[in-house]
């Protein structure tokens, strides 16, 4: 989809569909007044006989509205001025792009930017739009022996600012806009593929793709041997049990001060995950192709920063293999060392996240990151405690964990915060190793970060389980993308401060 920011009145723009706002109760909003002006008042008396009042969710499709240059004009409802915020927002631009999709119209002119949100400007509502209509537009029929029944589509988005002032800021807004929207569609494509295709070793050759596409980017791979030579025992333990050789990827992109210290970001790539000899039930197992959605996420945030020329250092680690109960695989009780030297005892195969984390972050270390943070399809315990609609976030660094916040609700990819107190770790204790991998029934998600906290001790970390937002179940099953539209705005935020 082409995405255009203009400036100028509504009944002058020669168009397929013309879309404005309709606010309750009965209201016009200014772009919605000029064309009832033009059309000799015929906007107002249609309000009036009550076709449309303003409500959010509805819309009414008007033809050869008199006095302006287009073929349609699509009221939306926009719901009571007062109570417009994000999400409201968000929704009615998705309601107008549905509806869009149904008028036939390859391109539309859209003056919803002239909608007071609360504490948004041109820029935020812009670009918002523009993530909102990506996303809304992804298909993924890599696997569909036949092309979909072509609906026409919309090809063309002219959004539009109050005067040539705004043009800039508009066009920044489209600028971010798709470099996130392409970065989410990566990792949305990565992770919709099934796990017989998308396989540590495809991983790490998609890495080195982005590293093609993007020269700011580096691309390291290492293999099994190497990993033996850095001790990361713990992160081979769960590999050992399948036939694919994990990986270990590294990414690279500086574009930030010369030697200043970078952001690093460490996704889970367990391309499948059956638990192990610790073994999954077979309902929805299918899902867990969708364990590698953390790592996913890195590489789609690689791809925005590059694509937007980001101004900063940014190192990505991923660790990449598969959890499978071969015969030469973890039994539950096996003590395995890890990079840092600390001895695990694996009690549950199932909890492998941690143990291909905990040899990352350490492995982290020599990048001497300013801030790390771990994004992971951690526990399923995320999933009972927050739902789809918030990642969990846990940290042992309160000013990262406010930005990452912060940056959540800006993007609309939003993440709360669980506590990491001492407390919790205690569950962790085992009788023959320094730590043992799972921490019994209560605050699974909690339990499983302070784990993960034991090989963040000389980093500023936090940690983001995704496994509830990453992927949405059920008859519309599909990668979402997420967070890499909240790490996105954390490093554009980042960008600002300094
Ligand atoms: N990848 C899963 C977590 C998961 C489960 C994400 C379901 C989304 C939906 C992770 O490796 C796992 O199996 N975690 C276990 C940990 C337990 C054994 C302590 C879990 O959550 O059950
Ligand atoms: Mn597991
Ligand atoms: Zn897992």
């Amino acid at each position: 989809m082409e995405f255009i920011i203009k400036s100028g009145n509504p009944e002058k723009q020669r168009t397929g569909c013309l879309v404005v706002g309709i606010t309750e109760p009965r209201r016009l909003t200014p772009a919605a007044a000029e064309i009832d002006q033009a059309a000799d008042r015929h906007i107002s008396r249609i309000l009036r006989k009550g076709d449309i009042s303003g409500k959010p969710g509805q819309s009414l499709l008007l033809h050869n509205v008199p006095g302006t240059l287009a073929d349609r004009v699509l009221l939306i409802g926009c719901g009571k001025e007062r109570d417009l915020d994000d999400r409201q927002y968000r929704t009615i631009i998705g309601n107008a792009m549905n509806q869009l999709g149904q008028t036939g119209s390859i391109e539309a002119v859209s003056y919803l930017t002239e909608l007071n949100v609360k504490g948004r400007d041109y820029y935020w509502k812009v670009r918002q739009a523009v993530e909102v209509a990506a996303a809304q537009a992804y298909e993924f029929r890599e696997f569909k022996s036949k092309p979909a029944k072509d609906r026409k589509h919309l090809r063309r988005f002219t959004q539009m600012v109050a005067s040539r002032r705004d043009l800039p800021l508009g066009m920044q807004a489209v600028a971010d806009g798709k470099a996130i929207a392409n970065g989410i569609r990566l990792t949305r494509d990565l992770a919709n593929r099934p796990a017989n295709i998308c396989t540590p070793s495809y991983l790490a050759a998609q890495a080195q793709h982005l590293a093609k596409t993007h020269p700011a980017i580096k691309v390291t791979v290492l293999e099994e041997d190497a990993l033996k030579k850095l001790k990361m025992h713990s992160l081979l333990s769960v590999a050992q049990g399948s036939a694919q050789p994990p990986r270990l990827i590294t990414l690279e992109y500086r574009r930030g001060e010369r030697n200043g210290r970078p952001v690093a970001l460490v996704g889970k790539g367990i391309t499948f995950d059956t638990g192990g000899i610790s073994l999954k039930p077979a309902a929805n197992m299918d899902e867990m192709k969708y364990d590698m959605c953390g790592a996913a996420s890195v590489l789609g945030v690689f791809a925005a920063a590059a694509e937007m020329k980001l101004p900063i250092n940014l190192v990505g680690v991923i660790p990449a293999t598969e959890n499978m109960p071969g015969s030469k695989a973890t039994r539950p009780g096996d003590i395995y060392t890890s990079m840092s030297g600390q001895t695990i005892e694996v009690l549950n195969t199932d909890a492998e996240g941690r143990l291909i984390l905990c040899d990352a972050l350490t492995y982290s270390e020599r990048y001497n990151p300013e801030v790390v943070i771990d994004i992971a399809t951690l526990t399923g315990a995320c999933v009972i405690a927050l739902g789809k609609y918030a990642s969990g976030l846990l940290a042992n660094h309160n000013p990262l964990a406010k930005d990452l916040l912060s940056a959540g609700e800006t993007s609309g990819d939003r993440a709360w915060q669980l506590p990491l107190w001492e407390e919790y770790q205690k569950a962790l204790d085992s009788p023959f190793a320094d730590m043992a991998n799972v921490g019994g029934r209560d605050a699974g998600t909690i339990t499983a970060a302070c784990f993960l906290s034991r090989f963040a001790k000389k980093l500023h970390w936090a940690h983001l389980d995704i496994a509830g937002t990453a992927w949405i179940s059920g008859d519309k099953k599909g990668a979402t993308g997420r967070p890499v539209a909240l790490l996105t705005q954390y490093l554009l935020d980042r960008c600002r401060k300094d």
